[in-house]
Formats: C-alpha cells, structure tokens, sequence
C-alpha cells in the first residue's frame, strides 16, 4: 500500500473512535470521552455501573480454573532473588525459559488474550476492533465464565486512559494493563464489559463461592512494581496468595499463573520469571522447575488444551502448553533455540504501520490440542485468508522472535526481519512516539513515517517497516527528521 492509504486508513480509525463516541442507550459505549473521564462523569457512571456475576462449572481436563496475574517490569533474576517470590516458589513450578513477547505493556495484555500484537508498540489508548476475537470468544463456546479483577477501577467496566489516585494523582489503575478492556467486541456487549471488574470484588466472588474459571487479575500501579520495585510487588503476591493457599474453596483445580508482562531491561532478552501453582499442581512437581519454553501465548494454548477449546488462528495455535497439563493430555512440546530470542521490540504491524492490514487469523491450522479455529473467525476472516494465501503471503511461527505479520507485497518473517530490519529505527520511532505521549481530553495521532536506515541490504520489508503510526493522547506533535502528519480529534 502507498502513503495515500496510509493516511485513508488512519482517518478511518478516528472517525470509527469518533462514531462511538456517540453512543445510543442500547450501546454500551459511554456518551463522554473515554480517553479522560472527568472525576463527576467517573463518579456519574459508576453510581449507575452493575457488576456481572458469572460462575459455572465446565470441567477441564486438568485444571477447573485458571488464575492470570501479571505484574510489572521486573527481570527474571531480579524476581528469581526476591525473598517472597522464594517463598511463593516452595508451592510452585517455577518456569524458567518463559519470554514476554515485546516492549512496552500494552501489547503485551492485548497479545495475552489475542493472540498478537499487531505491531503495537507503545501504551497509548487503542482499541481493537470488534472483528479481532479473544480468549472470551473462545471460552464462549463452552459457557465456561471468565472475570477480570483490575485493582482501583472505578467502576466495572470503565474504559477511562487511567484513575488515578484522587488524592495524590498517583498512577493507580491504568487502562494499558487492562487486557480485556481494549476489545470492542467486550466492551461494546452489555453482559460482557461487566466482567470486567474492581479488584474488590474478587473477595466478594470468593465469599460468595462464586468466582469464574478464568481470570485475569492487575495490581495497581504501587502493587505490580511498575512504579514501585520487585520487592513491593512480590511482598504484594504472596499477601495475596498466602491466605489463598489454605482456603479449600479457591484451591480445588485451581492453576495460578504468577507472571511479570516483561522484563525491565531492554537490551538482554525477554525472558520473565514465572510460577504455576495452585491446588491442580501436584504437590510431588512443587518447588520444581520446567525449563520448556513459554510465551505469553501458553496461556491460551493451555486454556484451548484445557477445555479442549478451539483456536483464534494466531500465536495461540503453536504456542507450548504448559507441561503438566501438556504430559497428561500427551500433547507435544516442542523446544526451539532459545540463544535468537530478544522479543525487545514490536515487529511491524497494523498498530505501528497503518499500512499494514490486520493480519488474517490462519483458519485452516489446527491447534495442540487438535481443534480447528474458532467458527466466528473462520466466517469473518475465511476469505481474507484465502486471498492472502493465494498470494503467498506466509506466516513466520508463534516461536519466532516476531508476531504474525504480514505486509503487501513483502514476506516478513524473522528471516527477512532478522537480517534487514534495524532495532535502531524502531527505538528511534518508539522515542518520537514517547515524546508526543500523555494524556489529554483531546486525541491526537500522528504518523511518523521515518525513513528506512538498515545498513545490512535495506530490503523493501525494511523499508516498509520503518514506517510508524503513534497513536497517543497528547498535544504535542512529534518533530524533527520524521515526515509528520497530525490529525486532531476533539473527543466530547
Ligand atoms: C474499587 O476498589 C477500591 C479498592 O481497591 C475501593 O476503595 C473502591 O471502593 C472500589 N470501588 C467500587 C466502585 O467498588
Ligand atoms: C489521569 O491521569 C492524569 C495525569 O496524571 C490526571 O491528571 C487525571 O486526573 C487522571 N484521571 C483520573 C480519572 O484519575
Ligand atoms: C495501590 O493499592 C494499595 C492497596 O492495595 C494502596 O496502599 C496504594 O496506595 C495504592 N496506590 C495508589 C497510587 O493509590
Ligand atoms: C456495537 O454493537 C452494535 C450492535 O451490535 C453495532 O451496531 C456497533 O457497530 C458496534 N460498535 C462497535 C464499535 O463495534
Ligand atoms: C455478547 O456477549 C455474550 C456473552 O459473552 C455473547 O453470547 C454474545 O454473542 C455477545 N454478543 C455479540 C453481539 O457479540
Ligand atoms: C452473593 O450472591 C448472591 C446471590 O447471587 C447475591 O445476591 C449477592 O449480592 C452476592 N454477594 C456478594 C458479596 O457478591
Ligand atoms: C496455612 O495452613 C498452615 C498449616 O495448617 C499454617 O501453618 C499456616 O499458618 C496457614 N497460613 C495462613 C496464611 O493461614
Ligand atoms: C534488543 O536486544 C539486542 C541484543 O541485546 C540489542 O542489540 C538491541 O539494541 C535491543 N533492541 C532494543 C530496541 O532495545
Ligand atoms: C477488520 O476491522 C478493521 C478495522 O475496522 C478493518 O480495517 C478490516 O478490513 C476488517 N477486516 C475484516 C476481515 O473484517
Ligand atoms: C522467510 O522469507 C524468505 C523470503 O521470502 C523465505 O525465503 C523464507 O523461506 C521464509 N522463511 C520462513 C520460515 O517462512
């Protein structure tokens, strides 16, 4: 695609913002600016907000429930050495090859459930649209319910850039750590965006015996280490899980992930340390370690293995599944060379290069667990995926270093990626972004389109690469050596 579409693709994002910013009663979509909230418009909308109660009971193959925490930007050693993380580790696998898939977090959450991170490559405000599907599509199928617990939301469902703490304007909750809430197809569906819930109310579920069996769980800004330090974040989760660990209820065939979205340190590779625990974990494997190799990935791959569910068509189809589960379902896992593996930047993609499409879900792939993609998808995107298959478009591997992508005319896969595209233009982009990012009632996107500066043969998939969109919330445009587009969309 040329530059002119480029810059027809991104009118056509601000406007789609724009036309849901106007919302009807029907519509779950809020009638003010979601980018930034007033206080008196948080506080409106959560006097009237319901809380989604969902619980079931779908057996799984090896575990009834799965718990997802992610805290924040520690390395694996610094994490590996934290004393509550040595106590937690008593009780649990500790997995120790499990990589985050890029930098910063936001594609990270968004890739957990998805599948992909579509380029992302910063933590402005996205959303994703409605045709992208994730894990709840998925746990759909089978009625198998599903929560998240974001500590500080204001209210379920709020789709606000941040809430801050009101007294000292703290950071505290934060839409990028969200992973649910950047879904139209979640938020824009009244029994679902009220899954989406407080942090609270995960004790209200657990009195009540009524938690889901999937969740996904964020600690606040202070309790995730984000603003804070591993030592916070880990006396954090064994403050949460400690009392955990005795109460029956949560235990029965229950798997804990205790996690970190990526490491903190850019230039080494991204592995994060990680533990599997809980009452499914057997306790002859407890205080053990597994050094097969997990993505972020794995926990979709372990959820579809699990429930013997269907696939979303990307990173999740060829993801390792967790080993305990893995073993007693006598699926495969496969080992590849861990020495190639950064995952310290976003290949290119739909949300740093808006000339890229959205990548086609492969929907003829089968899953490890031996499930076709899910029907939803395959209606959707059937036919973009024939047409792309057909002009040989190829897709690189969920253990590549790079997500699936693809762009016109070009195959790029970590081969290509691996030899031609400079890590320097794209920290370089990355900066100009981070320059023009903040929040403000008034989104501005700009497209920077820098020039291709790969030494090693600049091939047209470097060339194509190096274009990027920031999308961000700022005033301020980016400048300098970058060809500059600004659009600025008043958000009422
Ligand atoms: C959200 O959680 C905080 C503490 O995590 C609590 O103080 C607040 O009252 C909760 N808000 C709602 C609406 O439940
Ligand atoms: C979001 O963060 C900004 C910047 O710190 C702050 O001014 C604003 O009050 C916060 N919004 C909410 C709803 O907390
Ligand atoms: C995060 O939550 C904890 C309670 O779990 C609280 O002590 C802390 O002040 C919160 N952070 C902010 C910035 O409000
Ligand atoms: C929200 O759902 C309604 C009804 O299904 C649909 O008409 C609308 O296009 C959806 N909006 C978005 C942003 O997906
Ligand atoms: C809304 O969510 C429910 C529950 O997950 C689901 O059954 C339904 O298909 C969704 N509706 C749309 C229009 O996606
Ligand atoms: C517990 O469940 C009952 C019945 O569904 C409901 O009325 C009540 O509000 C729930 N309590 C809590 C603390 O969530
Ligand atoms: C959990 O149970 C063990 C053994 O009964 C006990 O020693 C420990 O203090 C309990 N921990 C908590 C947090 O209740
Ligand atoms: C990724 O890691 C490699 C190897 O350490 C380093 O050369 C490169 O600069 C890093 N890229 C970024 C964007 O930090
Ligand atoms: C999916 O949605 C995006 C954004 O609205 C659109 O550009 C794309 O054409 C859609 N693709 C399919 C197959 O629906
Ligand atoms: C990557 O792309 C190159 C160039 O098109 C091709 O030769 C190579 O076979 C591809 N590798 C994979 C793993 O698809």
């Amino acid at each position: 695609m040329k530059y002119g579409s480029s810059v027809l693709g991104l009118v056509g994002v601000i406007s789609s913002v724009a036309a849901a910013a106007a919302s009807s009663s029907a519509d779950p979509t809020p009638s003010f600016s979601t980018v930034s909230p007033s206080y008196s418009e948080i506080q409106a909308a959560a006097a009237t907000a319901g809380v989604g109660e969902f619980a079931s009971d779908v057996e799984g193959s090896f575990f009834n429930r799965f718990v997802i925490i992610w805290l924040e930007n520690t390395d694996f050693e610094a994490a590996d050495t934290q004393a509550d993380m040595e106590w937690l580790s008593q009780y649990a696998i500790k997995l120790t090859n499990y990589f985050s898939l890029t930098h910063p977090s936001e594609p990270n959450y968004f890739a957990a459930v998805s599948g992909d991170y579509m380029g992302m490559n910063s933590d402005d405000f996205f959303r994703i649209p409605s045709n992208v599907s994730n894990v709840v599509d998925l746990l759909d199928t089978k009625g198998i319910s599903w929560a998240e617990y974001q500590e500080h939301q204001p209210y379920a469902g709020y789709q606000g850039f941040n809430y801050s703490n009101q007294e000292t304007f703290a950071n505290d909750y934060v839409r990028k750590h969200n992973p649910l809430i950047l879904f139209d197809n979640v938020v824009n569906n009244s029994s679902r965006i009220e899954n989406i819930k407080n942090f609270t109310s995960f004790y209200d579920d657990l009195e009540n015996e009524s938690l889901p069996q999937w969740m996904f769980i964020t600690p606040n800004m202070t309790n995730d280490g984000h603003d804070t330090n591993i030592d916070v974040s880990g006396s954090w989760s064994r403050s949460f899980l400690e009392p955990l660990l005795n109460n029956s209820y949560f235990m029965k065939d229950t798997l804990v992930l205790l996690t970190f979205d990526e490491n903190e340190n850019y230039a080494i590779p991204n592995r994060v340390y990680a533990l599997l625990l809980g009452g499914a974990v057997p306790e002859k494997l407890q205080g053990t370690e597994d050094s097969t190799f997990y993505n972020h990935y794995s926990e979709l791959a372990t959820v579809e293995a699990n429930w013997d569910l269907p696939h979303l068509g990307r990173g999740d189809v060829d993801a390792n599944v967790f080993s305990l589960v893995a073993d007693d379902l006598s699926i495969a896992t496969v080992d590849i060379d861990l020495s190639s593996i950064y995952n310290n930047f976003s290949a290119p993609g739909y949300y740093n290069d808006e000339s890229i499409p959205i990548p086609p879900p492969n929907v003829e792939a089968t899953n490890r667990n031996g499930k076709g993609v899910l029907d939803s998808v395959k209606n959707v995107w059937g036919e973009e995926y024939a047409s792309y298959t057909a002009q040989s478009f190829t897709y690189s591997t969920a253990t590549d270093n790079f997500a699936k992508t693809v762009a016109s005319s070009v195959t790029l896969n970590s081969t290509v990626l691996g030899s031609a595209f400079d890590a320097t233009t794209v920290s370089t982009s990355a900066t100009s972004a981070a320059a023009v990012s903040s929040t403000s009632a008034t989104a501005v996107t700009s497209l920077a389109s820098a020039s291709a500066s790969s030494s090693a043969g600049s091939s047209s998939a470097a060339a194509t690469a190096t274009k990027n969109v920031a999308t961000t919330a700022a005033l301020a445009p980016a400048s300098g050596i970058f060809g500059v587009l600004i659009a600025i969309l008043a958000m009422i």
